[in-house]
């Protein structure tokens, strides 16, 4: 997996380098679909409902010409979005790049709040526990994905460095918390923002944790001492529930 994630965020430099020019993308596309084709997953969508919403989840991944997650990652977080309906609080998510998980929750949301957090200028630097990434990755600026999201209700956009932006909605509780970060300090600041602040029964489900040695760390250490499991999925995935309930608004520190 490792070696896969490696070798797909190697492929997109190499796709968008000026070098290969208009050609990059269509490569990297059929490397892609190669490899898709040898590492086919097992997972049954033929029940009509799990069919058209798979089939939805394709279409908004196949409206970008690289992807960050597969098919079956954003049917997980579609999922968790779906099943935290009857918990109270709002949605967040930290890592919007381009907006393809945020379009994914803002149509499961329904009329729920929620909060988008980017630097919108790509990661920020990195630390000694994270490799592969560079600061500056994943730039995508906050006008195109606030454009490519303009069709929903209850949206909020935070733009800057995570857990600076996180003033705003200090006093908030929250459902569904989605990170995307890829880095472990990132990881560990989203961690110890939404962690008090989510009620009981909310998800927070995360990308990275199976690939990225530093999301895994910032996870593992984190929840040592906590009572809540951390459920490593079979993507790219972990997923935890909140059980213990929200610590109350006096305690509560930006971090
Ligand atoms: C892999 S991309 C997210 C992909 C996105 N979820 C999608 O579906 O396209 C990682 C993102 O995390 C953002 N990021 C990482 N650490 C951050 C932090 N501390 N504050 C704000 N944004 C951060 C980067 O700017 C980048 O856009």
């Amino acid at each position: 997996m490792w070696v896969q994630q490696t070798a797909k965020s190697s492929l997109e430099r190499i796709a968008t380098s000026p070098l290969l020019g208009p050609f990059g993308r269509p490569l990297l596309r059929a490397v892609q679909y190669a490899l898709s084709l040898h590492h086919r997953e097992v997972v049954s969508y033929d029940q009509p409902e799990r069919a058209s919403a798979i089939e939805r989840v394709r279409e908004i991944l196949a409206g970008w010409p690289t992807q960050v997650m597969s098919a079956d990652e954003a049917y997980m977080i579609r999922c968790t979005v779906l099943s935290t309906a009857k918990v109270e609080g709002d949605l967040a998510e930290v890592g919007v790049f381009r907006g393809t998980s945020a379009k994914v929750i803002c149509e499961a949301k329904g009329d729920r709040p929620l909060h988008l957090f980017d630097t919108f200028e790509g990661l920020p630097p990195t630390s000694r526990f994270d490799s592969g990434f560079q600061a500056g990755q994943y730039a995508c600026s906050l006008d195109s994905v606030g454009d490519y999201l303009k069709d929903f209700r209850n949206v909020q956009f935070y733009k800057g460095h995570f857990p600076m932006t996180g003033e705003p909605i200090k006093s908030r509780c929250f459902s569904f918390v989605h990170l995307d970060v890829d880095l472990f300090e990132s990881t560990v600041a989203a961690l110890q923002f939404f962690y008090p602040r989510m009620n009981p029964g909310a998800i927070l489900i995360s990308h990275d944790y199976v690939a990225f040695a530093g999301v895994r760390r910032a996870f593992d250490e984190f929840f040592e001492n906590k009572c809540e499991p951390v459920v490593e999925l079979s993507g790219n995935q972990c997923l935890v529930v909140k059980i213990t309930p929200p610590i109350p608004y006096a305690d509560r520190q930006l971090s």
